[in-house]
C-alpha cells in the first residue's frame, strides 16, 4: 500500500512542475486525496459493501470536487490535476500513468447497459473539459484535446480534438491539417448572409435612383449619398 502511495506522490512530481515538496503534495493535492479515498471505496465495493463505498465516494466528492464511482478500476500513477468537476463512471477502467485535468467526464451516453463507460489505455492525457462518453477504448499514448467530445474509439498514439472529436495527429504525424475555412461557423454564415443582402439592397437602390433620374428628365432628384 505504501509503495503505491509513494508512486502516486511521484506521479504528481512527474506531471506538475509546480509541485514543491512531499508535504505540500500530500496536504494540498485534491486529485491525490480523491484517488486515495477511491482506493478505500473500491475496497468496500469489491466486498459488496456498496452503501459504505458510495458514502466514502460522496464525502470525497464533497471535499475534492472529484466524483469517482467506487466501481471504477484505476491503474497506477493516475494524476488528476486541479480536479474540480472530474467525473469517472462506474464501469470505467483507467490504465497506468494517465493524466486527467479539471472538468473531464469519463461517462456513459445514457443509451448503454452493462459496461457503459470508456476504457482508457496507458499513458493517456485527457485535457481540461473533455468528455469521453461511451463504452469504447482510448488507446495507449492517446491525447484528448481540451473540451473535446469523444464518442468513439481513439486509436493508440493519436491526438483527437473538437466536437465531435476527430483525429488530428497519429504516431506523431499531423493528419488533415485543420481547414479552419472549411469548418462550419454559424457566425460567419450570418455575416455572409448579411453581406449578400446588403449587396442586393445596394443594387436595388442604384436601380431606383436611375429610374428616378430618367423620370426627372436626367435631373438628379436629390443629392445621392454613397451607400
Ligand atoms: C491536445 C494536447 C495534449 C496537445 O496534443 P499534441 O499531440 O501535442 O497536439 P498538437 O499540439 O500538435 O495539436 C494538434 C492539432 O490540434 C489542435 N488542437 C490542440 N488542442 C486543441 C483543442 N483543445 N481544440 C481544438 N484544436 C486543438 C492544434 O492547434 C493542432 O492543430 P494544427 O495541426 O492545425 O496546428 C494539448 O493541446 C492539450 O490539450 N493539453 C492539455 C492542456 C490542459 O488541459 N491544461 C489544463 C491546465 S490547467
Amino acid at each position: 500500500m505504501f509503495s503505491r502511495m509513494k508512486s502516486d506522490i511521484q506521479a504528481v512530481f512527474d506531471n506538475d512542475p509546480a509541485a514543491r515538496s512531499v508535504f505540500e503534495v500530500i496536504f494540498t493535492y485534491s486529485g491525490l486525496h480523491a484517488i486515495w479515498a477511491h482506493r478505500l471505496a473500491h475496497w468496500f465495493f469489491n466486498r459488496r459493501w456498496f452503501t459504505i463505498a458510495r458514502i466514502i465516494s460522496q464525502v470525497s466528492r464533497f471535499m475534492t470536487g472529484i466524483e469517482i464511482h467506487p466501481g471504477a478500476r484505476i491503474g497506477r500513477r493516475l494524476f488528476i490535476d486541479h480536479g474540480m468537476g472530474v467525473v469517472i463512471g462506474e464501469t470505467c477502467e483507467i490504465g497506468d500513468d494517465v493524466v486527467l485535468y479539471q472538468g473531464v467526464t469519463l461517462g456513459g451516453t445514457g443509451k448503454e447497459k452493462g459496461k457503459r463507460h470508456p476504457t482508457i489505455g496507458n499513458n493517456v492525457v485527457i485535457a481540461s473539459g473533455a468528455k469521453v462518453l461511451g463504452s469504447f477504448r482510448v488507446g495507449d499514448n492517446a491525447k484528448i484535446g481540451a473540451n473535446a467530445v469523444v464518442l468513439e474509439e481513439v486509436p493508440e498514439n493519436s491526438t483527437v480534438v473538437g466536437l465531435k472529436a476527430r483525429i488530428v495527429k497519429r504516431n506523431g504525424v499531423s493528419l488533415n491539417k485543420l481547414d479552419h475555412d472549411k469548418l462550419p461557423d454559424p457566425l460567419i454564415e450570418v455575416f455572409r448572409h448579411m453581406e449578400k443582402q446588403i449587396q442586393e439592397l445596394r443594387t436595388e437602390v442604384e436601380r431606383l435612383q436611375g429610374e428616378l433620374k430618367r423620370f426627372n428628365g436626367g435631373v438628379q432628384p436629390y443629392e445621392s449619398k454613397s451607400i
